[in-house]
């Protein structure tokens, strides 16, 4: 049996920023964030037109499948949605999601590294989706993943990604030093293009133009948080969680602080003030599948 920082045979190890795949709070911390972002989007798909439209959906690095089975749900006609991820623990805990909500049929998830190819037939899905994928996708990963996102989605159908920015404006100090350190490490460890926040969504536009997508657009949702909101007591517990789940990943980068513990608190006594606010931007990147030549 592996210790957790092992890796089993034939599994590359993990670039994710949490190594551990089988890790509990990155787990609950997953569920926490996704339903702030999707509340805070305004939904599952919000730019696009028609979302009845599309009949096979992937969702690439889907964790634990809840903006999945949220697109499930708000949109009963969308036949099959897939969802992809390289922990077994949160695939699992995917599945049990689907069955829970009756939407095992429609709604499937299996343990992919979607870094080696994505294990689908050529033009098969209609919407490709990814949501924060800087958090394992190095910035030499993205040619290869925008061309394998490209080769699963039919001709004519959507490449979507969705990425926000590592440090957002806020009246902390101690949370704006925690995001700098963040910042940092990412970059220390080629997840962004420079050491700036919102570098990887900056990128994307070109990114996805120059590999192959045709008529890419983009669109960005700037939410506020404000201290007594059920937003900000979410977020609070998203950044809980965080500062564990971050903290080796931090030290491997050489970027954790002698004081992160005095640090961490600070963060958390912050966002428990009555003044507290942040401002983030979100951004949604996409695009068409071009026609294969
Ligand atoms: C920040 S989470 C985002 C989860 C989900 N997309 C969301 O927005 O709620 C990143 C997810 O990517 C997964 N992941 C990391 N490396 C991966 C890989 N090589 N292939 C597939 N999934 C991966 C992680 O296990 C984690 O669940």
């Amino acid at each position: 049996m592996p210790t957790p920082f092992e890796t089993p045979p034939n599994e590359q190890p993990s670039t994710y920023v949490v190594q551990d795949r089988s890790n509990q709070q990155e787990l609950e911390r997953l569920q926490i964030q996704d339903q702030l972002v999707t509340t805070a989007m305004g939904g599952v798909l919000p730019e696009q037109a028609d979302p009845e439209k599309f009949r096979r959906i992937l969702d690439i690095g889907c964790g634990p499948g809840g903006w999945l089975i949220e697109t499930a749900r708000t949109y009963p006609g969308i036949s099959t949605l897939v969802g992809v991820d390289a922990s077994q623990s949160i695939i699992t805990a995917a599945r049990t999601k689907a069955q829970a909500q009756g939407l095992a049929a429609r709604v499937e998830f299996h343990v992919q590294d979607a870094l080696r190819m994505l294990e689908f037939p050529t033009s098969y899905f209609d919407l490709v989706n990814l949501r924060f994928g800087q958090s394992w996708i190095r910035t030499w990963d993205w040619p290869r993943m925008l061309s394998e996102m490209q080769r699963v989605c039919r001709p004519g159908g959507i490449v979507r990604i969705v990425e926000g920015e590592l440090a957002a404006e806020n009246n902390s100090p101690a949370l704006t030093r925690f995001c700098q350190h963040m910042v940092e490490a990412f970059f220390q460890a080629g997840h962004l293009f420079s050491q700036e926040s919102a570098s990887v969504a900056n990128h994307l536009p070109d990114l996805l133009s120059r590999y192959g997508c045709l008529h890419v657009q983009s669109h960005k949702y700037s939410p506020e948080f404000r201290a007594g909101t059920s937003a900000a007591e979410a977020y609070r517990e998203d950044i809980r969680f965080l500062v564990y789940t971050l903290r080796p990943f931090l030290q491997k980068r050489g970027c954790l602080p002698a004081d992160y513990e005095t640090l961490s608190q600070q963060v958390l006594a912050d966002l428990k003030e009555p003044t507290f606010q942040i401002h983030g931007h979100l951004f949604i990147v996409w695009g068409q599948a071009p026609e294969r030549g």
